[in-house]
């Protein structure tokens, strides 16, 4: 009879107990890592790649080189957007290096993050994309259980042309590329194929203007989309706009003239359109992201790279509206004229620029929605999250790089409860508790 209240009260001591643990075991991890930019990202930071967590409000920038002379490096960062962020302190204790490396020095990398399970929804694995800067074959690069993980694996690549056809030692150099990515849902699947799936478009120097498309077994292959397809280009830039619909702009057409048209694919009809109106000025190098409002109610394409002329511009696509030039408050700080080769990702209303040319390591833009549909900009010296930031996160959908807001409404995000319910189990298993009787 007094076995199950006291069976009760063991396990409501032990979650206590592992509570403590759990927390000091956090403590002890974020003190022993070294706070602030590796190395060599601090040397130059060219052509990451980011896996964004707006549920952990965190994110992972893998790899990245060095232009001269050419270096590519192995380094894993990680930037904790929970704190204030000063972008030009290179010390920020909000960036960290990560408990890993890269296996094979790399940049230029095309990410891919799914969210394993929906029981374990803070568990992502990540694919990497890479060979696309350094001349040699396409590789692939695994990272099991991204916010656990204690290393990053090669993988073996599988390459095919649109038929189904192997081709062994593919080469894709600098190809149309988002350099940052936010996980699938758990089991989402995606059309063209069973998986979710990360596109890359053309290449260098020899251009084309085949699309790509990466998926978690490792796989890339050529995607028919059809006959009307956007010119042949290397440099460009792409990102998932929404669940539908994958961007690209710029580009280089290999004569030397930068590109400003832009397309959409449509990843249903598995078909190209050219978007009514160009960008206001051809770029190669850039990079896209996009901007949701808080009312989720319009979504915006931000255009950057190349040109200082301007540096940003932004379009929403469902409009037909033609591509507007941002303005840029300098009021808090001055941002740097221009930024390419860089990766971008937005969170809490703020445009996150990493690395870049000029040597950037992170600039920072907040965004301002205005009542006549147009968005105003500043670069901010520090980043404050805001009060709702990342309280109330669902889990990601369909890896676009917005961040978004709401539903869970519990205030904790379920990412930690579930983190402490693993904690947990795994405790119980360690300390020889059997829950069974
Ligand atoms: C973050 O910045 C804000 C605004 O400057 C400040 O009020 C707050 O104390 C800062 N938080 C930390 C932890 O430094
Ligand atoms: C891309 O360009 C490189 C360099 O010219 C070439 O070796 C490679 O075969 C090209 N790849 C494709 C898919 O056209
Ligand atoms: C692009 O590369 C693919 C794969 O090598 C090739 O089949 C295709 O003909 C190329 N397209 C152009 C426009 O060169
Ligand atoms: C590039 O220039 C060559 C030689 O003038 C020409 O044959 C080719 O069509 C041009 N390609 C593009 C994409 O303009
Ligand atoms: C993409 O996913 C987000 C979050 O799940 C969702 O709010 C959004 O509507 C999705 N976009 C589309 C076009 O389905
Ligand atoms: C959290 O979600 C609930 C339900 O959707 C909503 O009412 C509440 O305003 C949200 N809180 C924040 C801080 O966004």
């Amino acid at each position: 009879m007094l076995r199950r209240p006291l069976h009760g009260l063991v396990r409501a001591v032990t979650l206590a107990l592992l509570a403590v643990l759990v927390v000091q075991h956090h403590a002890i991890v974020e003190a022993e890592a070294a706070t602030g930019w590796p190395a060599n990202m601090r040397t130059q930071l060219v052509a990451p790649a980011i896996v964004y967590l707006p549920r952990e409000r965190k994110a992972y920038v893998f790899g990245g080189r060095i232009l001269t002379p050419l270096t590519h490096y192995t380094d894993v960062a990680i930037i904790d957007l929970a704190h204030n962020i000063t972008g030009a302190d290179a010390d920020s204790s909000a960036i960290s290096t990560a408990p890993f490396s890269l296996p094979i020095a790399d940049s230029s990398l095309v990410p891919l993050a799914v969210t394993r399970d929906k029981a374990l929804n803070d568990v992502y694995d990540v694919w990497l994309l890479g060979g696309m800067a350094t001349g040699g074959p396409l590789r692939a690069f695994a990272v099991n259980d991204l916010l656990r993980a204690k290393e990053v694996t090669s993988v073996g690549l599988t390459a095919s042309d649109a038929s189904g056809q192997s081709l062994g030692g593919l080469i894709v150099g600098h190809p149309g590329r988002s350099g940052a990515t936010t996980p699938f849902a758990p089991g989402a699947s995606n059309q063209l194929g069973t998986d979710p799936a990360v596109y890359a478009f053309g290449n260098w120097s020899t251009v084309n203007n085949t699309l790509w498309r990466f998926d978690k077994s490792a796989a890339v292959r050529a995607v028919a989309a059809g006959t009307t397809l956007p010119p042949p280009r290397g440099f460009s830039c792409m990102v998932r706009y929404d669940s539908l619909r994958v961007v690209l702009t710029g580009g280089n057409n290999g004569n030397n003239t930068r590109l400003k048209d832009l397309w959409t694919y449509n990843l249903v009809a598995n078909t190209w359109s050219q978007y009514s109106s160009p960008l206001l000025v051809a770029r190669d190098d850039c990079q896209l992201a996009v901007y949701q409002l808080p009312d989720k109610s319009a979504s915006y394409l931000l255009i950057m790279g190349y040109t200082s002329n301007p540096a940003l511009e932004y379009v929403n696509l469902d409009s037909g509206d033609a591509p507007r030039a941002a303005v840029l408050s300098t009021a808090d700080t001055q941002g740097p004229e221009s930024v390419s080769a860089h990766a971008m990702f937005v969170h809490d209303s703020h445009l996150f620029l990493v690395g870049g040319v000029p040597t950037a390591l992170l600039n920072i833009i907040k965004i301002a929605p205005q009542n006549d549909g147009t968005l105003a900009f500043a670069w901010v010296k520090t980043y404050v999250p805001s009060a709702a930031a990342g309280t109330n996160t669902t889990a990601a959908g369909n890896g676009t790089t917005t961040d978004r807001a709401a539903t869970d409404g519990t205030g904790i995000s379920a990412g930690a409860v579930v983190g402490i319910s693993i904690g947990t189990v795994a405790g119980m298993g360690l300390l020889g508790i059997d829950d069974s009787t």
